[in-house]
């Protein structure tokens, strides 16, 4: 066995650089994957049966195919349909969010239909919009009970977007690739990238506790 960790260390840098790139295309997938899976769960419990096929077929297809061919499909296909090169880093987010709605939507679909029928019944009877009802009272109660559910999810976002190392995006798994092959050593470099994805999963962990409990002060 020959570990030699201080061969890596002038390639620190050039390796934490990747965890910007892992943030950004996690943060920009994040807000995507939230804000259609949203939208995705309200079409699942709407009284329009063509807005909730839509919504079924979206999750059933985004989640019955492997993420990593979603990927290729998006970077490879996509110039060769419509004449346009994406690059690397929208092909992985487009992916990603996309992806992330099929499973968000589920998530925020189950949390609205656990939230007490009476709720929805009393706002009605008082004479609130649909709108209202559910922006402004089931969503919020729901929300708070997925919470540990979309943080999962979040996490599995995190550590599958080390497959954008695949299309050459410079990300944390990318880059340790990269000095493996400059260095020929394999465990010290891949080592600092387990570190940094743990790090980043714990802090998303850290959030999700301290969110909880400040939602849960309103109780
Ligand atoms: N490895 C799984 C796949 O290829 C991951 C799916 C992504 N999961 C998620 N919760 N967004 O399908």
């Amino acid at each position: 066995m020959n570990l030699d960790f201080s061969q890596i260390v002038p390639s620190i840098p050039f390796m934490i650089k990747g965890i910007w790139v892992t943030l950004q295309i996690v943060s920009v997938s994040l807000i995507i994957g939230f804000i259609l899976g949203t939208i995705l769960s309200i079409f699942k419990i709407s009284k329009f049966t063509v807005l909730r096929l839509f919504a079924d077929a979206y999750t059933s297809l985004f989640r019955g195919t492997p993420l990593i061919l979603q990927l290729f499909l998006f970077y490879y296909a996509t110039p060769q349909l419509t004449g346009i090169m994406i690059t690397a880093y929208a092909a992985s987010v487009l992916t990603f969010g996309l992806n992330s709605a099929a499973y968000v939507s589920e998530i925020i679909r189950a949390g609205i239909q656990a939230v007490d029928k009476g709720q929805q019944e009393a706002a009605e009877a008082l004479g609130v919009p649909y709108r209202q009802i559910l922006l402004n009272i089931i969503l919020p109660q729901a929300i708070k009970n997925i919470l540990p559910a979309l943080m999962n999810e979040f996490i599995t976002l995190t550590k599958e977007s080390a497959i954008v190392a695949t299309i050459g995006v410079l990300d944390v798994m990318r880059r340790a690739q990269i000095v493996t092959a400059e260095k020929y050593i394999a465990f010290e470099p891949l080592m600092f990238a387990a570190l940094m994805y743990y790090i980043l999963v714990m802090g998303l962990t850290l959030l999700g506790r301290i969110l909880e409990r400040r939602l849960r002060r309103s109780d």
